[in-house]
């Protein structure tokens, strides 16, 4: 730490403030006493109470300037970088415990703190910034495809038939996919805002799966794929939130139907989850395009998609993985992700079984 502050001065204000007093009361008294005993005459008292004045002066003020001057000026240090916004590391003060110290600690902590709020709340700008940019960025293409359709037709394509409606398809398919990506986009809001919370229950899980596939059937069918269910133990309840843990699986369904070939399947099962009886692994597997190994660490991240294309074309906005691990994680649960390429993906997450209750 560098030094600077009070030490550096001619003299210390405290302990001028302190070696002056006892000074002049060592002194007057000391050579009253004397000279009222009768060991002094007045003249020897004057002198002898003015050596006493300069000695004692000296000494208290030594002593007081070698106790006090370090930690002040390291308090002088931290204190006025807090107020230039400069966080240093400061050495711990060993040795003396008096309020001076307990001060000097508490204004490092005190620096400590604002600097971690300060970098927590630099963390949430730059987030809020790029999360900004994302959406306009999503929510650009879409209307000015609206808009271009719109301007063709005014443009005179309102009076052929069939261009009329196929642009107006078009508009169509595009405003739907600002309602999704609106939907998405207040969904993952209220989620990392934590409006959203979990509420947290016992379920049962085979009730809610099969409540899924059957609202997705319908989807699987017109793009052949088969959903298949493996065996589930009706009486297996979960603890867990049930409309996220809906949202989750029709995401990860959703996604092993769109990133998959015509004939292809989607599985949901469990299995056992590292040996615990308490922990289950929720899979839903795939034999889809699957993903590489280098995009593999970014599908959750918000708009991440490995072909935007595609993604658009199937109504995707690229938040749905980040939804799910968000859901996950705020169950404090995992969520772990297997892909091969052109073989298949699976997509799992950890639950915590409700505890047996014993007869
Ligand atoms: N089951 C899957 N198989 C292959 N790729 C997938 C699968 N699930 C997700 N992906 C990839 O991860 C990207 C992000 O997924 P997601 O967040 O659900 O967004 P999207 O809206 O694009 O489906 C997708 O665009 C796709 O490229
Ligand atoms: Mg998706």
């Amino acid at each position: 730490m560098n030094k600077t502050g009070f030490s550096k001065r001619k003299f210390s204000t405290i302990s001028l403030r302190t070696a002056l007093p006892s000074a002049l009361v060592v002194s007057i008294s000391g050579a009253g006493l004397l000279y009222g005993v009768g060991l002094l005459e007045p003249l020897q008292a004057a002198i002898f109470g003015a050596l006493l004045l300069v000695v004692t002066f000296t000494v208290v003020y030594v002593i007081s300037a070698r106790l006090h001057n370090e930690r002040l000026d390291h308090l002088y240090d931290v204190v006025k970088n807090i107020s230039r916004k400069k966080f240093e590391h400061y050495d711990d003060l060993n040795g003396k415990k008096d309020e001076l110290d307990l001060i000097v600690k508490r204004s490092i902590k005190a620096s400590d703190t604002v600097s971690q709020e300060l970098a927590r709340l630099n963390k949430i700008e730059n987030y809020r910034k790029e999360f900004i940019g994302d959406i306009s960025h999503e929510l650009k293409t879409p209307i000015f495809a609206i808009q271009g359709f719109i301007e063709t037709l005014l443009n005179g394509a309102i009076h052929d038939k069939n261009v009329n409606e196929l642009f107006l398809k078009k508009a169509m398919r595009n405003v739907n996919r600002l309602i999704y990506l609106t939907n998405d986009l207040m969904e993952i809001s209220r989620l990392e805002t934590g409006e959203l919370k979990a509420s947290i229950q016992d379920m049962y899980l085979r009730d809610v799966v099969l409540d899924v596939v059957e609202s997705l059937q319908y989807k699987a069918q017109k793009e052949d794929i088969e959903i298949r269910v493996k065996d589930f133990d009706k009486n297996l309840q979960v603890k867990a939130d049930r409309n996220q843990v809906k949202q989750v699986l029709v995401n990860l369904i959703e996604n092993g139907m769109k990133y998959n070939k015509p004939g292809g399947y989607v599985e949901i099962g469990i299995t056992q989850y590292k040996k615990s009886y308490e922990k289950i692994l929720l899979y839903v597997k795939d034999s889809g395009i699957g993903i590489n190994k280098k995009d593999l660490k970014r599908v959750t991240e918000r708009f991440f998609r490995v072909d935007k294309s595609r993604s658009r074309d199937k109504g995707g906005t690229g938040l749905g993985l980040a939804i799910v691990k968000h859901i996950v994680e705020a169950h404090g649960e995992k969520l772990l992700i297997e892909s091969t390429p052109e073989i298949g993906s699976t997509f799992s997450i950890t639950l915590t079984r409700t505890t047996p209750v014993l007869v």
